[in-house]
């Protein structure tokens, strides 16, 4: 069996957080470590999108470039993945040329079979934003209720869905002018034409999760239409046709290709540049995308239909799409910063009581809330308390006791038996669920394992039985570090660094495989003891929810890529004076040497015009013009103040 694993592509303007993990990535990596260990033929492929409005209206607030902005966020959310331990085989980027190239193969040939078609439509452009506006990216009154913010494409207060260019008085969300209707060539992918295959595909996949199911068939039930997959933008890739040369595809046309191209450069680092192939053109090759469920309808209907349209690749055999993850009882948000971001978390925790607490809480079928309350609750009464106190007194105990050794000459009695049988038991139920993305029974079920080994423990009663019993000692000790060898391994996929230690601890280097667990190995002595697992103290996980209900002031510090944008020079006054019907206003003539301009000033109540005759002063010279009581400036002076005196500075 060969298998392929994607994760969502995360946006590449801003920072992953637990709602991105909870959603896709860390069931992905549960389940491509699990299958690594079982020793099938498995990669997790993903990437950075990069495309897309959202990043250029970033840059633009930045003024920096979009490349800027997703190199920046390419390399924090790498780093994010890398700290709490989403172990992808190739973890690409939209941006690169070979996926460029290929998104616009999917272009070509897809119109070159006529299933893409070109339409004129009507689209707000705004002329001080110089951009054509997405449907949510304009505001105005609803023609049906008369709500004054409703949104382009939906009215939230009636619910009704707008037709963008029917909005009374519309303006630009981004700058709030009003944007103008202009009319504009985009072409449209011919879904409806694709409708029958995607619905009887459909119909091999009974299986599917309910909530994929529920909204792929939602969709189809009002009939699929041709959609729009281009978009007047410079940051994308360019669509392949001479006449549409300032188009660009629409961001989720190309993402979903990342998926391919991202493999293909995980087969090129390899030095095997075919390999992707094994993959993406065997049919027997396993695709399964992990995502969230805000993105089922492009991965369940658009994204198979481009791939039947382009006739080569394989089709996804699985959509394991889950909830909403909620936090302290609100819906995250990045825009209203109510979110954990992963980069902050791993500052100051390890992974595990993250990768653990959302395991046993995943929102498989329902939104879900994380809190920090429960957060420390899993690691302190759970990891710590159970498995790792578990881990702990045995290796204590051998450590203390026995002078770190194990005797491998045993005789197992029934209750040895018992606790054994239920650990492969357990590995055998893990494997069950974690194959069929049942990820939270999976981690709760070798957490009971752990309690039950405590119960045989405490039964056992070690302490006792090194006066009473050095040969029952024996078998016993034999038995419970059987187990802690057990959970090394059936652990690893939820909480790797923990089971890494485990493993340490028994001497075990390098990889373990899942098989081995119905059987683990013991050695004959303990080397070292490793704590698994710190308590979480009540002030440090207030520390953090007062952090999400206070956020530390927003980061006003700006890049050093603006400051070197702005032009200084020494300019000398040649005129000024008040402006008419302004107290603060001085109007300016100065000279740069090779020019002359006029600028206004707000200085009116701290300098008067006469003193500043014949003085020079430092002004930016690359400010685009304003008009200030219909004088267009062409500069600006520069000035420090304290709110009460305000200083020209002079060169
Ligand atoms: O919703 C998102 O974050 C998208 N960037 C997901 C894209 S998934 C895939 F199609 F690339
Ligand atoms: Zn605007």
């Amino acid at each position: 069996m060969k298998i392929l694993v994607t994760s969502a592509l995360p946006y590449a303007n801003g920072d992953i957080h637990l709602g991105h993990l909870a959603g896709a990535y860390l069931p992905a990596d549960i389940y491509t470590r699990y299958f690594r260990m079982k020793g099938t033929d498995i990669i997790h492929i993903s990437g950075t999108d990069e495309h897309g409005v959202p990043i250029t209206l970033k840059a633009k607030q930045e003024g920096v470039s979009p490349q800027q902005i997703v190199d920046r966020y390419h390399n924090i959310i790498k780093e994010s993945f890398k700290g709490i331990n989403i172990s992808f085989d190739n973890f690409s980027r939209t941006s690169l040329s070979l996926h460029h190239k290929l998104s616009q193969e999917f272009f070509k040939r897809i119109y070159s079979k006529g299933l893409i078609e070109k339409r004129e439509i009507k689209q707000f452009y705004c002329k001080q934003c110089k951009m054509f506006l997405a449907d949510r990216y304009v505001e105005g009154t609803c023609p049906h209720c008369g709500n004054e913010n409703a949104r382009g494409d939906q009215c939230e207060v009636c619910g009704r869905w707008i037709e963008p260019t029917l909005l009374k008085k519309p303006r630009c969300k981004i700058c709030g002018s009003t944007p103008e209707i202009t009319s504009t060539i985009h072409y449209f992918f011919k879904l409806n034409e694709l409708e029958p295959s995607i619905k009887k595909w459909l119909q091999t996949k009974p299986n599917w999760k309910e909530n994929v199911l529920r909204f792929s068939h939602g969709w189809l039930k009002e009939g699929l239409k041709p959609r729009a997959i281009t978009r007047d933008l410079s940051w994308g890739v360019k669509v392949p046709l001479e006449e549409a040369k300032n188009k660009v595809l629409y961001v989720w046309f190309d993402a979903p290709i990342g998926y391919i191209s991202s493999t293909m450069e995980w087969a090129q680092k390899k030095g095997e540049p075919d390999k992707w192939k094994d993959y993406w053109l065997d049919s027997k090759t396993k695709l399964v995308h992990f995502i969230g469920k805000d993105n089922i309808v492009f991965h369940a209907i658009v994204w198979p239909a481009m791939l039947m349209a382009y006739n080569e690749f394989i089709l996804p055999t699985d959509i394991p799409a889950n909830e909403f993850l909620n936090l302290e009882g609100k819906p995250l948000s990045t825009s209203r910063n109510w979110a954990v971001w992963v980069g902050d978390y791993i500052k100051e925790f390890p992974a595990d009581p993250l990768r653990y607490a959302l395991a046993v809480n995943l929102p498989e079928n329902r939104d879900i809330d994380f809190t920090w309350k429960d957060f420390q609750a899993r690691n302190n009464n759970e990891l710590a308390d159970i498995l790792g106190n578990f881990v702990n007194r045995v290796i204590v105990f051998i450590k203390k006791y026995l002078s770190g050794n194990i005797s491998l000459n045993i005789q197992l009695k029934a209750e040895d038996e018992e606790i054994l049988k239920k650990s492969k038991e357990t590995l055998n139920n893990v494997a069950q669920y974690i194959e069929t993305y049942e990820i939270k029974r999976a981690a709760r079920c070798w957490m009971d394992l752990a309690g039950e080994a405590n119960k045989y423990f405490d039964a056992q009663a070690p302490w006792k039985l090194r006066k009473e019993n050095p040969e029952r000692l024996n078998t016993v000790i034999y038995t419970l570090t059987k187990l802690v060898s057990f959970f090394g391994i059936v652990t690893s996929p939820f909480i790797p660094e923990s089971a890494e230690k485990i493993n340490r601890m028994l001497g075990i280097k390098g990889k373990r495989s899942w098989d081995e667990g119905l059987n683990p190995y013991v050695p004959s002595h303990i080397e070292e003891q490793i704590i698994l697992f710190k308590k979480i103290e009540d002030k440090t996980i207030n520390k953090q929810i007062k952090k999400l209900k206070n956020p530390p002031k927003e980061d006003d510090r700006i890049d050093i890529e603006i400051l070197k944008k702005v032009e200084l020079v020494v300019a000398k006054v040649l005129e000024a004076e008040k402006v008419k019907g302004s107290s603060k206003l001085i109007k300016l003539l100065v000279s740069l040497g090779d020019e002359k301009r006029t600028i206004v000033a707000g200085i009116g109540k701290h300098y008067t015009p006469e003193e500043l005759i014949g003085e020079k002063i430092i002004i930016v010279r690359n400010l685009k013009p304003a008009k200030l009581m219909g004088i267009e400036s062409n500069g600006m002076l520069l000035a420090a103040s304290n709110n009460e005196t305000l200083t020209i500075l002079k060169p």
